[in-house]
């Protein structure tokens, strides 16, 4: 179990924060007395998962509905952020998805319909991109800030199907490299957290691993809030994966 108290506090803004890794991280950081910029396209889900934090106490959460898709909507959040707490300590990208299960399209890249490959490319890798483009200027000008994007083994392991899928994560590991550079003189850190399965759904439990399971979503979370944390101020534009030994297997 990681130390919450320092996110006491802390500003964060978290997408994909009605579900799964996003929701665990803006309970975990509302809980321990920090506020969450909570932005997720499903407004239901949303306002639901905000109003259930915010009737516990303790830090605000601040629901914002948005499509990551547009760069509109991340300047909507970052300027919730600063309008309601004055700037923003953590930027966390978690809006994603396998876009043949998401658009319900399983079938060959070479088959799939253009939108389905945009959804995957836009959701997965511009959103992670607008998102940052919007939040770093607060944290550039007070001098301090994270970014972690979310990434993803299919990012190293490629998938036929949803090709986009991995293209989009791949592609985050190295644009944590380009965060890390631009902010690093700012005192801004950005890096990738890559899991392999998560039980944020049970099917999850069905992909195998090095160790024979899946990692709990709290695990995940709480990895990352400890490379968020200041104990990790050495760490930047790298990548982590935490995959329970997946891309460790040897090939069949
Ligand atoms: N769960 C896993 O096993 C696993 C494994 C590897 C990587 N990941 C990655 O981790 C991240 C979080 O995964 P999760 O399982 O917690 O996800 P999840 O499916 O539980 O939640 C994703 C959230 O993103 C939201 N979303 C989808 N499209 C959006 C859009 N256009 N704009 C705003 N929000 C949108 C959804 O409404 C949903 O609430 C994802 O990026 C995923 O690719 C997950």
């Amino acid at each position: 179990m990681v130390d919450l108290s320092e996110y006491g506090g802390r500003v964060a803004v978290v997408t994909g924060a009605a579900s799964g890794m996003g929701l665990c991280l803006s309970r975990k950081i509302c809980a321990a007395g920090g506020s969450a910029v909570m932005c997720d396209v499903n407004g239901e889900a949303l306002n639901g998962a905000a109003a259930e934090i915010n009737a516990k106490g303790a830090g605000h959460a601040y629901p914002c509905v948005s499509d990551v898709r547009r760069f509109a909507d991340a300047e909507k959040a970052a300027a919730l952020a600063l309008e309601k707490m004055g700037r923003i300590d953590l930027l966390v990208t978690c809006a994603g998805g396998y876009e043949p299960r998401m658009c319900n399209s399983v079938m060959p890249f070479y088959e799939q319909p253009i939108e389905v490959i945009d959804w995957g490319l836009d959701v997965n890798l511009k959103g992670a991109v607008y998102f940052a483009r919007a939040c770093m200027p607060a944290m550039v000008k007070a001098g301090k800030g994270v970014i972690c994007c979310l990434g993803s083994v299919t990012g190293f392991e490629g998938d036929g199907n949803g090709a986009m899928y991995g293209t989009a994560k791949s592609g985050l590991f190295n644009f944590v490299k380009g965060l890390a550079q631009a902010g690093a003189k700012h005192g801004v850190r950005a890096f990738c957290v890559t899991p392999g399965p998560v039980m944020t759904r049970p099917s999850m439990a069905g992909m195998k691993t090095l160790l024979g399971h899946a990692a709990e979503t709290e695990e995940l979370v709480d990895f990352i809030l400890f490379l968020s944390s200041d104990a990790c101020r050495c760490i930047t534009g790298s990548n982590h994966v935490m995959d329970c030994g997946r891309l460790s297997m040897q090939p069949q």
